[in-house]
């Protein structure tokens, strides 16, 4: 098992008791969560960046809090986990392998593998890992809409004129928090 692994394992452990949280880990592990990348070639493409990220993401929320909100934070450190460690679950059975033909370093023709999107359940992406979650364990109003809107600007569901994003953001400040801390793992933690 990878450091990750066990990482991931222990921020869930030891902050998420909620109902259902058992068995939405439970079906984690049959999933490809564990092995997944983060992206297929932005940030951490390859295997267990999809869990790496997911740990920064949670170590940023949680120094975004403390910063904003000081000693008394109105998040309990469940909630922060819950938005940070499964922002992303719509990533889990996304990423395919698949080969295409490159130059090695001395001009053969080699395969090599690359990673894909082969969506198994096409429900967007923020909105995708609050209804799988929601299988399991019921989420707090403010915590869905911090997973939902994870992506800010960048969701691809975005249109012009619209003001959902920016009505969750006045009203749930934990979703911009989250947004903040996905940003800051992926551009300044996971930039290689
Ligand atoms: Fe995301
Ligand atoms: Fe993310």
């Amino acid at each position: 098992m990878s450091d990750f692994n066990i990482t991931f394992d222990a921020h869930y452990g030891e902050n998420i008791f909620r109902a259902g949280a058992d068995d939405l880990l439970k079906w984690l592990k049959s999933t490809d969560f564990y092995t997944a990348p983060a992206s297929t070639k932005y940030h951490l493409a390859r295997e267990g960046g999809l869990l790496e990220h997911s740990i920064n993401v949670h170590n940023r929320l949680k120094s975004l809090v403390a910063n904003e909100y000081g000693a008394v934070p109105p998040y309990t450190d469940e909630t922060i986990a819950i938005c940070a460690l499964l922002h992303d679950l719509c990533k889990a059975d996304f990423y395919k392998i698949e080969m295409r033909n490159a130059k090695n370093e001395v001009g053969q023709w080699v395969k090599v593998p690359y990673y894909t999107v082969d969506d198994q359940l096409p429900y967007g992406h923020g909105e995708k890992s609050v209804y799988i979650i929601g299988a399991f364990m019921r989420l707090e109003r403010e915590e869905a809409m911090a997973i939902r809107w994870h992506m800010g600007g960048f969701d691809d569901s975005l249109k012009g004129g619209g003001y959902a994003m920016s009505g969750a953001f006045t009203k749930y400040p934990l979703a911009l928090l989250l947004h903040m801390a996905d940003l800051q793992a992926t551009y300044l933690d996971e930039k290689e």
